[in-house]
């Protein structure tokens, strides 16, 4: 057993207190590899946010689960030498089971998700109260998640999405114990979220869902997954490049800044990442067909990426400066 203070890592609680209080959301960025991890430390540091580094299933198979410990704790060594030792915690996104969520924090995670959200609702309850009595013992905070959004992920997906019912959340908070909670109010995985014509706008999220949320449980930590905008300008670069990724939109950045000051203090991005790296990395490649070093794309992408980051912590969630 690792436990995650012997990293240097926090788990989710005081951090999720000050976003409450504060009316910002805390970054939870997604990372698979060393060039996402030193964009997240990067742009976390220069803007002195607090960070939740996300690892999902897929990425535990394809990072290997020893490296990504060690990427970890490299990650707060890193974050010091840097000049600013921000708050880390290495959370398990979308555990789909008790024994992946158990393995994570036998090995240093600080916070784990379990995702029984395509669950019958007794069944959630059951699975997601059996992880926090186990995460709890060692001060590891747990997410759970009711209402079910739509894309794929690597074991846990799902086709079409359900909202989530405010008259659930109180009931599934009191009986599983858990630290917070993700709900689905009209956002979804991938980048794909929306299938508009040019010039069109995607639908509003449901507000009114999460303010419900909010009235049933004031002050309790809010969950937003499947946050990513999907910036035109980053998709036409992928397009101008080479690439094939049409009529596609995200949740905008003013609905983003509308939750973040609202009960949601955890605001989930991946796809938004991929995109920016691989603009980048098309970009190079088109117009140097002789590059064969991978420093020499991965580090233009890397750059991209931190830029991305800096802006969603800088201009959407509200973090900088709370560290
Ligand atoms: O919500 C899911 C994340 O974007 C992780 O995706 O399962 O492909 O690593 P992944
Ligand atoms: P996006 O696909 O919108 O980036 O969402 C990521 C996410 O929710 C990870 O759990
Ligand atoms: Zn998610």
């Amino acid at each position: 057993m690792i436990h995650y203070k012997e990293l240097g890592l926090v788990n989710s609680r005081e951090l999720f207190k000050g976003a409450i209080k504060g009316g910002y959301a805390i970054p939870a960025f997604n990372f698979n590899n060393l060039e996402q991890l030193q964009a997240i430390i990067g742009a976390c540091v220069e803007t002195k946010s607090p960070v939740i580094l996300q690892v999902s299933k897929g990425a535990r198979k394809y990072a290997n689960q020893t490296l990504l410990q060690y990427l970890a704790k490299g990650a707060v060594e890193y974050a010091k030498e840097l000049g600013y030792a921000v708050p880390i915690v290495l959370h398990l996104d979308h555990g789909d089971a008790f024994e992946t969520c158990k393995a994570c924090i036998e090995t240093g995670f600080s916070s784990v998700m379990i995702d029984g959200s395509h669950l019958p609702y007794e069944e959630n309850i059951k699975v997601t109260r059996q992880v926090v009595e186990f995460a709890h013992q060692y001060d590891v905070t747990v997410e759970g998640e009711l209402g079910v959004l739509a894309g794929i992920e690597d074991e846990v997906s799902a086709e079409h999405s359900s909202y989530t019912r405010p008259e659930e959340v109180e009931d599934f908070v009191k009986h599983t114990g858990v630290d917070s909670l993700a709900i689905s109010i009209g956002t979804s995985h991938g980048a794909f979220k929306f299938k508009v014509k040019p010039g069109e706008m995607p639908p509003p999220l449901r507000f009114d869902i999460l303010e419900e949320v909010e009235k049933r449980l004031p002050g309790f930590p809010i969950v937003l997954h499947g946050a990513s905008s999907v910036p035109q300008d980053i998709v036409d670069e992928i397009n101008r490049y080479g690439g094939k990724l049409d009529n596609t939109a995200g949740v905008s950045e003013d609905q983003l800044r509308r939750a973040a000051s609202s009960a949601v203090c955890k605001i989930n991005i991946d796809s938004d990442g991929r995109l920016a790296m691989t603009a980048a990395i098309r970009k190079v490649l088109t117009e140097k067909p002789s590059e064969f070093d991978p420093r020499n794309y991965l580090g233009p992408a890397r750059d991209k990426l931190k830029e991305l980051y800096k802006h969603k912590i800088v201009n959407v969630l509200g973090s900088a400066g709370k560290a």
